[in-house]
């Protein structure tokens, strides 16, 4: 029974600690991509809902890359919209959004 309950116990900080490198990441990407067009950082985030997050980084962020392409002021994003190493990494850029969107409740420590 002890065994049980420390591999759960194991698990669980697994999960957790996994979720918050995502978010980590997800913020490092948004700091070092999206911060030079969207200077208002942390409060760009939480302009939006969770929804509006989610819906935009659905299918490897297809809608938000779209939105970017179609504006000619943000021409200087298209290659990275365009390239692999945005759509890999979208996956811990929407946790990284969502994390912090207008309705999550959460704020970002500044480290
Ligand atoms: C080269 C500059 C540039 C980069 C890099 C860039 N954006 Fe944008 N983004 C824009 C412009 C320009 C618009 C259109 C704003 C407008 O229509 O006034 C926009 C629009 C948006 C919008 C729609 C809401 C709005 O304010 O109009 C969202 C959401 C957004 N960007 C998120 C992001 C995210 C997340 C990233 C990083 C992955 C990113 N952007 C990277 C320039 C950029």
């Amino acid at each position: 029974m002890k065994k049980l309950i420390l591999i759960f116990l194991s698990l669980t900080v697994l999960t957790l600690t996994s979720s918050n490198a995502a978010i980590y990441k997800g913020q490092r990407v948004f700091v070092k991509k999206c911060l030079k067009c969207h200077d208002a950082g942390q409060n760009f985030v939480s302009k939006y809902k969770m929804r509006t997050w989610k819906k935009l980084m659905k299918k490897k962020g297809k809608k938000l890359a779209a939105l970017h392409l179609k504006k000619r002021k943000a021409k200087k994003s298209w290659k990275y919209f365009r390239s692999k190493k945005y759509s890999k990494k979208t996956k811990h850029l929407k946790q990284f959004l969502v994390e912090y969107a207008r309705d999550s409740g959460n704020v970002p420590a500044c480290n």
